[in-house]
């Protein structure tokens, strides 16, 4: 900065001393005139004299320029041109392709090609017409690559060395392609991160694949949910957040490569596209700005950065084609200065020189419109907006962009988590279809774990994306984005021989890769198997594409063709021999079975009649400790109840907020109920939990809160570190201190307890060690879960010594247990429940890091080994927003158990296992209100739809 004057005035001098130390200080002016001539003489003369020197001695005109280093750049110039062209010739052998990998014969495979039948239109290809699985085809592989694709391949006819593997008759598909992945750039536990170069807003120059760990768990077990290629995308932190590159999951000698290296990852060696990731909205902005320092502080500072880092790219590439055309014209020995070349620009001046991908993070309709001004400003393509979640409203905006409509790289579901998410639709993908806009499904790993991305391609289809679209949107869709769509996407002759063998249809729920080939090198060598019925391939069901609306009524609705009950209420649980009736009398099931008096009379009446396909009658589910009804928007803290109290403990039905979103889509789910207690989000809850309808206008409304005071709820997570419990076992003393307090306390008695203390936390803990309150405690690690089955002892045997006149019993429940499979008979011993809080965990946190992932690489996941141990069990949610999705999550489950639950069993996890966990069964029988769901499919199942709710005289029916 400039230093003012003492008069106030600039100082000149130190300008004024440069200037004098080139030229000699005696000089006046008159002498400099002089001095200026005599030099302007001198050079003429020069001149004429170098001018008549032409024709004998070239060299010696030239400047001091290494004439060598002169055609270098003059090479470059040639690369600066160079316009990616994916290669049309059939390749000799796949350039990944180890020699050492034997030619591979898949047998009696039902394959999904990724393309519609020979000659079928384009208009008819989008419409869903062509597209079929193969029955019963043999795909044959050599060095790398798809050679031939036909029933009954003769075995004769192949090489000796091939190996075979018989599919016996299951689905294969192309490998899945996430193109959006920041795997291996954050460590296990995520205990390092190297995700996002924070040190600038704009970082165009930096490069994922400089933080890229091949050894990363996560490598492998991404790639067992099907996964084998992935664009790994710098962070969305700036504004431009650096180069990304797209890598294949084979890591290392036993995955088929050389050795364990980022550049044996490259999908294409020869890196014919560049990639770079650019973000905008709020991530940046809440990154960088600072009032009166620095931008982006505001959108419209984004916008600026984005212009003018496009606008130094824009000079450079100038530069660089002026002094390549000089050098094409004049010869490049002549030139006289070098070719411009500056690290910063060079990969935002191969962005503009249409040599690198774009993929930009953008959610809302100002950031996709400004995004969209700047590729018809720069003149450069965007091919995907991630996120996106906005793009569903404006198509043409979408088609504006310059040099091609970018695609939306989507979640499914996966919405509301900060106010760019808060408008979303779960429709987004059927929309944009048909709008001609194409979708893609992603995981944004670690936000989901891309090992289940497949998942939000099934959820897609489920919400109206046509299956074939739902499909190419994880295989051939972002092959093609990538520029990858000749080698990878699909199954095919000459492609990449990136295949997956699944153990069901990808699109249902459960769907597990049985084995997984990359480049044609198996990446299991000992998969486990889950043991399924024969796997069918889905039926896509057209309707599914139709939107149903929600109507109320009051009195009589009568529903045909159900043909499952698991309602114990009415009928116990059954599949029913013949297709039954439901009828509906406001809000009351009055019949189910023929009812045929009641079809009757509703025929004669008028009454609705709905004619479902595959009905079935459940009980609505229970979102349990989800912070549903106190979070709204997760990154929004005025939207949220608030911050956990320090000391002492607050109730959820004080704090409880109606009317949300969140609420708004769980219900529409099923999700009638909830059991919430006070959080920050995640598993980790303090105080006291309510019973509450998700759809209640506000709490006074009869039946909103159906229990007051559920249960006790403490955090034992890694967030259990605070400044009060510095360590586990300082939390853990704690809450053994606490309980122990409560025991000297004596046993409750609730008339006696003074109307003061009818709300603090010590009184709660005497309901729990008296039996009347169960004691709710959030971990993970098998450690912590170990000594919570050690404090429950230590606390019952305490109580046994106290002058208590009931039996010790301590209720507890616990919430999270990704590690509990490795304490699960302990845990059966000792009577603690366990709701698992992701259903599929993974190695997010350090106290997760022994997760189960699933077939093919563990032995089935954490629920199996607590079926087997006998634990009473169900199944929540780490994020409020997944609430939605419990009835799929029991799914799951069900569809990978082996055998080990029931459908009932597994309505139960997401339903009646908590009121029995919780020791609320009787209450929560009085007071539930809604008391019964219709669906048309199944419940469990992608695609299953609720058809009817009913409850508070009311019957809401979808059509
Ligand atoms: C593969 O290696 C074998 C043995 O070293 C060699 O005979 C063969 O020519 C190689 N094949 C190719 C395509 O390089
Ligand atoms: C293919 O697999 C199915 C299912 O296992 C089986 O029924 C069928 O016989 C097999 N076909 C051949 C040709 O092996
Ligand atoms: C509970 O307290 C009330 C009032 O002090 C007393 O009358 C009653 O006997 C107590 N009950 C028990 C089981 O101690
Ligand atoms: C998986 O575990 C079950 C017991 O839960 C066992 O019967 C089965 O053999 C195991 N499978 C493998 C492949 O280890």
């Amino acid at each position: 900065m400039d230093k003012p004057h003492p008069e106030g005035l600039p100082t000149y001098s130190d300008a004024t001393a440069s200037t004098s130390r080139q030229q000699p200080r005696w000089l006046n002016r008159r002498q400099k005139r002089r001095t200026l001539r005599l030099v302007a003489i001198t050079c003429l003369a020069y001149l004429a004299y170098s001018a008549s020197k032409i024709a004998g001695n070239t060299k010696k005109l030239e400047s001091t320029l290494s004439i060598e280093r002169l055609h270098e750049d003059y090479a470059t110039c040639a690369t600066l041109r160079r316009k990616p062209v994916e290669p049309t010739s059939r390749r000799e052998h796949n350039k990944r392709w180890m020699n050492g990998t034997k030619p591979l014969l898949i047998r009696n495979a039902t394959i999904w090609t990724g393309e519609p039948a020979r000659g079928t239109s384009e208009e008819d290809a989008r419409a869903g017409k062509g597209w079929s699985w193969i029955i019963s085809s043999d795909v044959f592989v050599d060095r790398g690559l798809i050679v031939e694709i036909a029933p009954d391949i003769p075995i004769r006819a192949l090489p000796q060395d091939k190996e075979v593997f018989d599919a016996q008759g299951r689905l294969l598909t192309a490998g899945i392609v996430d193109m959006h992945s920041h795997a291996g750039l954050s460590s296990v536990g995520n205990l390092q991160d190297d995700v996002n170069e924070l040190s600038g807003d704009i970082t165009p120059y930096v490069r994922s694949i400089d933080g890229l760990d091949p050894l990363q768990p996560e490598m492998q077990y991404i790639k067992s949910g099907g996964v084998t290629t992935s664009l790994f995308l710098p962070g969305s932190g700036n504004n431009m957040g650096g180069e990304a590159y797209v890598l294949k999951f084979a890591v290392g000698k036993k995955n088929g490569r050389e050795e364990i290296s980022q550049r044996d990852m490259f999908a294409d060696p020869d890196r014919n596209w560049r990639y770079m990731k650019m973000a905008c909205g709020e991530n940046p902005k809440r990154t960088y700005g600072r009032a009166g320092k620095h931008g982006p502080y505001s959108r419209l500072g984004e916008a600026w950065e984005f212009r003018h880092a496009l606008e130094q790219a824009t000079k450079y590439v100038k530069e660089q084609d002026d002094w390549c055309a000089a050098a094409d014209a004049t010869g490049v020995e002549k030139m006289r200065t070098y070719l411009k070349q500056e690290l910063e620009w060079e990969s935002l001046g191969a962005v503009l020189r249409g040599q690198v991908r774009v993929n930009t993070h953008c959610y809302t309709i100002p950031d996709l419109e400004a995004f969209v001004r700047h590729t018809n400003e720069f003149k450069f393509r965007v091919y995907a907006f991630h996120h996106a979640h906005q793009t569903f409203l404006v198509p043409e905006v979408l088609k504006r962009a310059w040099g091609g409509t970018p695609a939306a790289a989507l979640f499914a579901d996966n919405m509301y988590y900060k106010v760019e998410a808060y408008r979303a639709s779960e429709r987004a993908g059927a929309l944009l279809y048909a709008h001609n806009i194409t979708p893609t499904y992603v995981s944004d790993n670690p936000v989901l774990n891309s090992q289940h991305v497949v998942f939000e391609a099934a959820k897609a289809y489920g919400y109206g994306l046509p299956y074939h679209a739902a499909l190419a949107g994880v295989t051939s869709a972002p092959a093609e984005l990538l520029g990858l769509g000749s080698r990878i996407g699909k199954i095919k002759e000459g492609f990449d021989a990136d295949i997956v063998v699944w153990d069901s249809d990808p699109l249902s729920v459960g769907a597990t890769p049985v084995q997984v080939w990359i480049d044609g090198a198996k990446q299991f060598e000992d998969p486990v198997v889950l043991k399924k019925p024969a796997a069918k391939a889905i039926d896509p069901d057209p309707e599914l594409v139709n939107e149903l609306m929600m109507e109320v009524h009051t009195g009589t609705v009568v529903y045909k063709g159900i043909s499952h009950v698991y309602h114990a209420d009415v009928l116990g649980a059954h599949d029913a021999s013949q297709e039954l009736v439901a009828v509906i009398s406001n809000g009351e099931l009055t019949c189910i079975g023929p009812c045929a008096d009641e079809v009757d009379a509703a025929q004669t009446s008028g009454t609705p009649i709905i004619t479902l396909k595959n009905g079935y009658i459940t009980p609505p589910f229970t979102a349990f400790s989800s912070s549903l009804g106190l979070i709204e928007i997760d990154a929004e803290r005025d939207t949220h109840d608030g911050k956990l109290p320090t000391d002492g403990v607050s109730r959820a039905v004080d704090g409880l907020l109606f009317g949300g979103k969140q609420l708004a889509r769980a219900w529409e789910h099923g999700v009638t109920r909830a059991i919430s207690a006070p959080s920050t989000g995640s598993i980790d809850a303090k105080g006291v939990s309510a019973g509450f309808k998700t759809a209640a206008k506000h709490k006074l409304k009869e039946g909103a809160i159906w229990a007051d005071e559920v249960g006790l709820h403490y955090t034992l997570t890694l967030s259990a570190k605070s400044d009060k419990t510095p360590s586990m076992s300082s939390a853990i003393g704690a809450l053994r201190a606490k309980l122990l307090d409560a025991i000297d306390a004596g046993e409750i008695n609730e008339t006696s307890v003074p109307t003061k203390e009818q709300y603090e936390e010590k009184t709660y803990l005497r309901r729990v060690v008296s039996g009347s309150m169960p004691l709710i405690l959030s971990a993970h690690s098998a450690d912590t879960i170990a000594s919570i089955i050690r404090l429950k002892a230590e606390v019952e045997a305490a109580i046994a010594r106290s002058a208590f006149t009931s039996a010790p019993t301590l209720r507890v429940v616990v919430i999270g247990g990704a590690e509990s499979h490795l304490v699960a008979q302990e845990l059966s011993a000792t009577a603690i429940a366990v709701v698992l809080a992701p259903l599929l965990p993974h190695a997010q946190t350090w106290d997760q890091r022994r997760s189960l992932t699933g077939a093919p690489l563990t032995n089935g996941t954490t629920i199996n080994y607590l079926l087997d141990a006998g634990v009473l069990i169900g199944i929540s949610v780490e994020e409020v927003w997944e609430t939605r999705d419990l009835g799929l999550l029991a799914g799951i489950a069900y569809a990978n158990s082996e055998g080990r639950l029931s459908f009932k069993e597994a309505l139960d996890l997401i339903g009646a296992n908590f009121y029995k966990m919780l020791g609320i069964e009787g209450v929560a029988e009085s007071g539930r209100g809604v008391d019964w769901v219709v669906w048309e499919g199944s419940p469990l199942e992608i695609g299953g739809r609720i058809r009817g709710m009913g409850g508070q005289d009311k019957v809401f029916v979808w059509q």
